[in-house]
This record gives structure tokens, C-alpha cells and sequence, in this order.
């Protein structure tokens, strides 16, 4: 095991803790931002430390086909590569083909899919996963998983829980340093509870360093959302980390911190950043909208990142439509807001004022509460 998950406060279920690993000591609870190519779209790694991101994600398969594992571990591993020092996390590759190419099919060996480069048919087997994870070098990386969409039922589901056990096995003989690098398992079994109890007792018998909850916020309804969640985290281990892939929404991050999940990632803020789309307390403001042409407020006067401090609503509108800076700025403005919200969550739970916190986050984003 390469981390250490130290507790420093609790709130009924909600925990904020310490999370040791080989990079960097990161606080929970945490949003990791996306950087697909090894970049988070429009900022410097600089910047990302300026805004407080601990941790940030690449993706095995984008990195595996450009600029190929083995370069990147000749360039001595990601974080020279992309002149990052804090931690990295890679996931796995068979979720992004899947959500990806609709080209991509499953068996039993691997992830079958067609590459994007010439068209050739290509198979990521856990092994594979793993070691082109290992060569990456990330901090947290992640094992091979069979993905299905949560809308999906029927057989399919029970299957892809079942193949997701027999590939943690593949995974973690594959894994071949398990000092300098953490191995998560991830929790399957669609909206099914019996499906996911048994998903979780498999992976947590294999005692891994760290567990996500995968195969969510995929079009599923909030309640089936919040429900597996809780689920999941009442059953896993208290002294690991949990980290639910693929959220999301600032609401939803802190929904997922009360029910106890520690760790999160999306591409939400970045993406809809080069939509004209900032996060703000009361929700959402539309940069492109007219209404912002001759605002000259900030995107959120209560906000203290640089964007905020020096540009104007308007001044952003008119980048907004036709300019590449238009979107950098909203983005550095989105990331600060999720890492200011992680940080938020963070100091809430260990001051004891954590009900407080929520309170006053949801009268924010629902002043009529509705
Ligand atoms: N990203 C979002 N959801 C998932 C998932 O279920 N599995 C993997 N590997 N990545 C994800
Ligand atoms: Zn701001």
C-alpha cells in the first residue's frame, strides 16, 4: 500500500481526512479535475496549484494511444512529462471506450475496440490496463472494470459485476508496483442492491488501498443515484478512501460527502466552462446570455480567485463567443469554485460545523427552497 488515510473529523457519516500519497498530501473531501491528455484544457499546471487542486486525473486509454505509455515512461513517467508535482490518478480505459466508441465490445479477455488512430481492431486486457498504468506512474490508478450504463438492465448488469470481480484478480497480479502506486478497485452492479452488496464484499475481501463506486451518474434517477451511494459506503471499509466516479455536480458532491464518499471527478467544470457556463453559489451564471454585455461585475463578487478579482462579467461575454481566453477564464473560475468547495467541505466537518455548511449551501442554491 502506497497511502495513508488519516481521519481528522466526522459528521455522522461525513468524514474529512488526510490522504497521504506518494506526491502529495491531499485533504478530503476532494475534487480531482479531468485532464484527458495530460493537461487540464486551457490552464498550466501552475495555475492548478495557484487554485489548490491536489490531485488530477488522466485518462490510460488517451494517453496510451498518444503519446504511447512507453514514451511517457521514458520522459520519467507523468508527472515530469506534464511538469506536475502533486498527484495524479489514471482510471482504467475500458469506461472512456465504452462512453467513447460505440465500437467498443466486451469479453471475457479484455475491451475489445477499434482503434481511432487507423481504424485497426486493438484489445485492452486488465493486464494491459495495469501495466500501461504502471509505466504512466500515476499515485491512485485504477482497475480495468466491465462498464455498463445504469439505464441497462437486466442480465447484462449481473454479468459485468461478476467479469469486474474476476478482472480485480487480473489487475491486481498484473500490478507490479503496488509500493509506489495505489490499486483502487471499483464497485459494479447497476441500481441492484443485491448486485452491489456482493461487489462490495468481493472487493473489500481483496483488501485493496482504496475503493471507487463506479457505473453511476450515467442518466439514472437522483433517488437510485443517492441510494447506492449510501449503500456502497456504509459497507466499505471506514479507514480507506472512497471515490465516486464520474461526479459531478457540486450539489451532488456534497450529497455524496454526507452519505461518507471522499473523492470525486468530472469534467462538468471544465466542460461546461467552454459552454460560457461559470458555478456560482446560487447555481449556474450563462456568460453568453446578453444580459452579461454590459455587466461589470465579476462572475462572483463574493469570489476570491484572480478571474474574479480582475475581469468583469462583460469583459468575459465578449471573449465568450469567439475567443479561447473566454473559456480559460471561466474554467480557472469553475476549478477554484470546486476546489474552494472541497476545501469548504473539508474545514466544515473537522470544526464540527458541518450542517451549518449545507444549510447555507442549499439556501444559496435554492432560495425559494424548492
Ligand atoms: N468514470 C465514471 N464512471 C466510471 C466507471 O464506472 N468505471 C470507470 N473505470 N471509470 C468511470
Ligand atoms: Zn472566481
Amino acid at each position: 500500500m502506497a497511502l495513508r488515510f488519516e481521519i481528522l473529523g466526522r459528521f455522522n457519516r461525513a468524514r474529512a481526512a488526510k490522504l497521504t500519497l506518494p506526491h502529495f498530501v491531499c485533504e478530503t473531501p476532494l475534487f480531482m479535475p479531468v485532464g484527458t491528455q495530460g493537461t487540464i484544457k486551457g490552464l498550466t499546471t501552475s495555475q492548478l496549484e495557484e487554485i489548490g487542486c491536489h490531485i488530477i486525473l488522466g485518462n490510460t486509454y488517451h494517453l496510451a494511444l498518444r503519446p504511447t505509455s512507453e514514451l511517457i515512461h521514458e520522459m520519467g513517467g507523468l508527472h515530469k512529462f506534464m511538469n506536475w508535482p502533486r498527484a495524479l490518478l489514471t482510471d482504467s480505459g475500458g469506461f472512456q471506450m465504452v462512453s467513447l466508441l460505440h465500437l467498443a465490445d466486451i469479453t471475457e479477455k479484455g475491451v475489445t475496440f477499434q482503434s481511432p488512430v487507423d481504424g485497426k481492431p486493438m484489445l485492452l486486457t486488465p493486464e494491459e490496463s495495469i501495466q500501461i498504468q504502471n509505466r504512466i506512474g500515476a499515485d491512485i490508478i485504477m482497475a480495468l472494470d466491465d462498464v455498463v450504463k445504469t439505464t441497462i438492465t437486466g442480465p447484462r448488469i449481473e454479468e459485468a459485476m461478476y467479469r469486474t470481480l474476476r478482472w480485480i484478480d487480473r489487475c491486481i497480479a498484473a500490478h507490479k508496483r503496488p509500493h509506489e502506486q495505489n490499486l483502487f478497485g471499483i464497485v459494479q452492479g447497476g441500481l441492484d442492491p443485491v448486485l452491489r452488496d456482493i461487489c462490495v464484499r468481493g472487493l473489500v475481501d481483496r483488501n485493496l488501498p482504496g475503493y471507487a463506486i463506479g457505473g453511476l451518474a450515467g442518466g439514472e434517477d437522483k433517488d437510485s443515484f443517492w441510494r447506492v451511494v449510501a449503500q456502497c459506503t456504509a459497507a466499505l471499509p471506514e479507514d480507506k478512501p472512497r471515490y465516486v466516479m464520474g461526479v459531478g455536480y457540486p450539489l451532488d458532491i456534497v450529497v455524496c460527502s454526507a452519505l461518507g464518499a471522499d473523492m470525486y471527478d468530472c469534467v462538468y467544470p471544465t466542460r461546461t466552462a467552454r459552454f460560457g457556463t461559470a458555478l456560482i453559489p446560487e447555481g449556474v451564471l450563462k456568460l453568453k446570455h446578453q444580459a452579461m454585455a454590459n455587466d461589470t461585475r465579476p462572475i462572483d463578487p463574493t469570489c476570491e480567485c484572480t478571474v474574479c478579482k480582475k475581469y468583469s462579467r462583460a469583459y468575459i461575454h465578449c471573449l465568450a463567443t469567439k475567443e479561447a481566453m473566454g473559456s480559460i477564464l471561466i474554467s480557472y473560475h469553475n476549478l477554484y469554485y470546486m476546489m474552494k468547495l472541497s476545501r469548504d467541505l473539508h474545514s466544515s466537518i473537522v470544526d464540527g460545523r458541518f450542517p451549518e455548511f449545507v444549510c447555507t449551501f442549499l439556501q444559496k442554491m435554492f432560495p425559494k427552497g424548492d
